[in-house]
């Protein structure tokens, strides 16, 4: 068989097992899997795949081992890495992402999933990629430039000016949401925002550091925010502050993020309604 014509079946095949790890039941999201190839992502092979904490060579370049549901490195060295194919489907269902939305992804890496978002969204949407490291954002730029509904951008996602979108994510951990994340939010739109302590996530992957992810909705002048899953993720540069670093880790501590309801861009609440407070915000419970 035409090795193009195996790879579909196989990626169509990796599309079904992968929104069945994430229990997630959307046709949508299936064919954006099933249509992306990652390979032209990733760089060419051998790939390093992380498996039960370190990373494996890949037998050969044969773009077959890249349709699993594992961590690819982009950087190995630093610890960078393609995110897990099941955990990204998971929260881009949450995301929800319709035809016609803008999508802001913050951390694009070399931009597998902000094409994945670009199939999502269609011709009549949009998606701003921006990746920090320059080496990375030049990478995506070059394996995006067929996708005319997507601009990358070099810089701090924390800062970077963009328009209102209708989806932000982030794809590092955050202490706490940046200023713009929330501005820039629509009305009715998703933030999905990984938080992060200083933790390392394992001796191996040291510079990984491990939190919670919300989903953040807006709606009128509140945040509605709520729980998601368990992350361990590369920092978000910039996003990061000791204060509210510390407020996490105790918040972690204590536990109860299950029950977060609303985010504050204030502290006023008293702290028994609070899972997390820290200085201009808080996540409560109310
Ligand atoms: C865990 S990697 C994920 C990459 C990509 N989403 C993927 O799964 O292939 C996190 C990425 O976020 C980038 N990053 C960290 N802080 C950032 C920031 N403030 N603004 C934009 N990108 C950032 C890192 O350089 C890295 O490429």
């Amino acid at each position: 068989m035409d090795k193009q014509a195996e790879l579909s079946i196989v990626r169509q095949a990796y599309a079904k097992q992968v929104l069945a790890a994430a229990g997630v039941s959307d046709s949508r999201i299936e064919s954006a899997y099933a249509s992306v190839r990652r390979e032209d992502f990733l760089g060419p092979g051998p790939w390093e795949i992380v498996r039960f904490g370190n990373y494996v060579r890949t037998p050969s370049d044969d773009p077959v081992y890249l349709y699993t549901n594992d961590l690819v490195g982009i950087i190995p060295e630093r610890q960078i890495n393609n995110g897990e194919p099941s955990f990204h489907a998971t929260l881009i269902n949450q995301a929800a992402p319709a035809a016609g939305e803008h999508v802001v992804h913050v951390g694009a890496g070399v931009g597998y999933y902000s094409a994945i978002f670009a199939e999502l969204v269609g011709k009549s949407g949009g998606v701003t990629a921006i990746e920090y490291l320059p080496e990375l954002a030049t990478r995506a730029k070059a394996n995006l430039r067929d996708y005319s509904n997507v601009e990358v951008l070099q810089g701090d996602g924390a800062v970077t000016p963009f328009r209102e979108a209708h989806v932000v994510y982030v794809n590092a951990g955050a202490t706490r949401p940046a200023d713009i994340w929330l501005d820039q939010l629509a009305q009715g739109g998703r933030l999905v925002l990984p938080l992060t302590t200083d933790k390392g996530f394992s001796d191996t992957f040291d510079k990984i550091t491990s939190g919670v992810v919300f989903r953040i909705e807006r709606r009128g002048d509140a945040y509605l925010a709520n729980w998601l899953s368990s992350v361990a993720v590369f920092p978000c540069a910039g996003s990061r502050d000791e204060e509210s670093e510390l407020a996490l880790a105790e918040a972690l501590r204590k536990g109860g993020e299950q029950k977060v309801t609303r985010l504050y861009r204030d502290n006023l609440l008293p702290a028994d309604r609070c899972w997390l407070r820290a200085s201009g915000w808080c996540l409560a419970y109310s």
